[in-house]
């Protein structure tokens, strides 16, 4: 009797370790194909595309709400040497700030912050700077990168 009951839990703890071992051999095939979703449309590092050097011209400015790396407002042109990119979601309540060129500088519309170029804050009632982004031309595109 004792024996036989030894010989159900062993061929239990078979099964429970077959079972395990099953999931473990499944689990890098899972993290495979899920990464395979979530990979960079940029073919150059963590760069994302946010819109065209053709928009970016037509305004001076480009604003991609919905890219890759979430909101972002480009300001300059194809010609300009350094191009600014900020998240333009202000951060004093969240709403989008708006890029002034001939002051050179993002204005809240809601309750009047304002950032530097840089980001950085000018006047409250916002007290933290704007998330800032590098950003260049590569082909047609214009791309970001998180700072
Ligand atoms: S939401 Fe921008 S100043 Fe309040």
């Amino acid at each position: 009797m004792y024996v036989s009951q030894n010989a159900v839990m062993k061929r239990r703890d078979f099964i429970h370790w077959v079972g395990l071992g099953w999931i473990a051999s499944s689990l890098p095939v899972a993290i495979a194909a899920c990464s395979s979703q979530t990979a960079p449309k940029s073919s150059t590092g963590d760069w994302q595309t946010v819109g065209t050097s053709a928009e970016l011209d037509k305004a001076g400015q480009l604003l991609a709400k919905n890219s890759p790396v979430g909101s972002v407002l480009v300001v300059g042109t194809s010609k300009t040497e350094n191009l600014t990119a900020v998240d333009p979601t202000c951060t004093h309540r969240g709403c989008t700030v708006v890029w002034q060129t001939e002051a050179k500088k993002f204005a809240c519309p809601c309750h009047g912050s304002e950032f530097g170029i840089d980001g950085k804050v000018q006047k409250g009632p916002a007290t933290t700077p704007l998330k800032t982004y590098a950003a260049k031309i590569e082909g047609d595109s214009v791309v970001v990168k998180p700072t």
